[in-house]
């Protein structure tokens, strides 16, 4: 059988940590690919030798030369500025959308039977972006946010509950955005909803600390985080290269699913070897489904300016 093949596109915090932990995890070997000569290069070649300690064997290459990335498996567009302490993503959306159309257009090109796994912000926006360059099918492009969200969500309530953060289970929807949307009631502690756990007033103090969970970050590092980000990232890649079938949250394209009208937002959904095979449609009381039309409007209004820019 032959080895997968992973492109990660932008060798910078978020693209150079996302390498090293796919290389780490052994998923396949790693083309990572930056416009800066020398730095694609130098972090592959860094993270090529942490193998000789931790004992990998993906072969990493680093490069500004599309070609190298050609029959990717997986392509990770990581490409893109991130913000600085007062902006918000938001604000990335002009100068990202171009490096997103050009990221998009060499996958075409080079990787034309891949899948795609857009990262840089802001997000919703970026895949849209992604998904109207490539022409791609609709299930081959998704977009990481929910994985870094549900992640941070999932910490602090395992901290408040003094719990294994692996017995939470969190399921949260929406655009990556202030106005994401957890769900308590479908969050839980092995299958007990944190509902029953935590009063009102606590659960809405650690949604919006998830909700503000990037530029907390921002404001410490003054640039935005990666190793959560890459976590997540990867998870997701692992999902689709292994089949593994797996529900997690993240931004995939829903038309009848949630009435979203064919935009891509974050919802539950299964991801294998085919990408998003399916949407999760949960449920939702009146509160739920008003919150998640709320920041859907805002990923709406995103896409469209995504469609003056492109
Ligand atoms: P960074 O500045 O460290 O790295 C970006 C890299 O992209 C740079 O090395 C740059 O040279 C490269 N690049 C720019 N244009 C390129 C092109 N046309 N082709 C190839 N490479 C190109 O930024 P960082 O921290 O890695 O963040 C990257 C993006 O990911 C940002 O937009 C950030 O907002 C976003 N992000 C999204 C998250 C999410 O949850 N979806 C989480 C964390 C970051
Ligand atoms: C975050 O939430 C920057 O979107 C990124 O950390």
């Amino acid at each position: 059988m032959s080895r997968n093949k992973i492109t990660v596109v932008g060798a910078g915090n978020v693209g150079a940590t996302t390498a090293y932990i796919a290389a780490a995890q052994n998923l396949g070997d790693i083309v990572l690919v930056d416009i800066v000569e020398g730095l694609a290069e130098g972090k592959a070649l860094d993270i090529a030798e942490a193998g000789g300690v931790q004992l990998y064997d993906s072969k990493i290459t680093g490069t500004t030369d599309w070609e190298r990335a050609a029959e990717s498996n997986i392509v990770i567009i990581t490409s893109g500025i991130p913000r600085k302490p007062g902006m918000s993503r938001d604000d990335l959306l002009t100068k990202n959308v171009q490096i997103v159309k050009e990221t998009s257009e060499k996958t075409a090109r080079y990787c034309p039977d891949s899948i795609i796994i857009v990262v840089c912000n802001p997000l919703d926006a970026m895949v849209y972006a992604a998904a109207k360059v490539t022409g791609f099918a609709k299930n081959k492009i998704m977009g990481m946010a929910g994985a870094l969200d549900c992640a941070r969500f999932s910490y602090f309530l395992a901290s408040e509950l003094d719990v294994s953060v692996k017995d939470i289970k969190c399921v949260l929807m929406g655009g990556h955005g202030d106005d994401m949307v957890p769900l308590p009631r479908f969050t839980s502690v092995s299958g007990t909803p944190i509902t029953k756990l935590l009063d009102e007033e606590k659960i809405a103090g650690l949604i919006e600390r998830t909700r503000k969970g990037g530029i907390e970050v921002v404001n410490l590092l003054g640039s935005s985080a990666y190793y959560a980000p890459a976590a997540g990232t990867v998870k997701m890649a692992e999902a689709v290269l292994k089949d593994e079938k797996i529900v997690m949250s993240c931004c995939a394209y829903c038309d009848s699913e949630y009435n979203a009208g064919g935009y891509f937002v974050g919802v539950p959904a299964v991801l294998g070897k085919n990408g998003v095979e399916r949407v999760i449609e949960l449920d939702l009381n009146e509160s739920e489904q008003a919150q998640f039309e709320k920041s859907l409007a805002h990923v709406k209004q995103l896409a469209a300016k995504v469609d003056k820019l492109l």
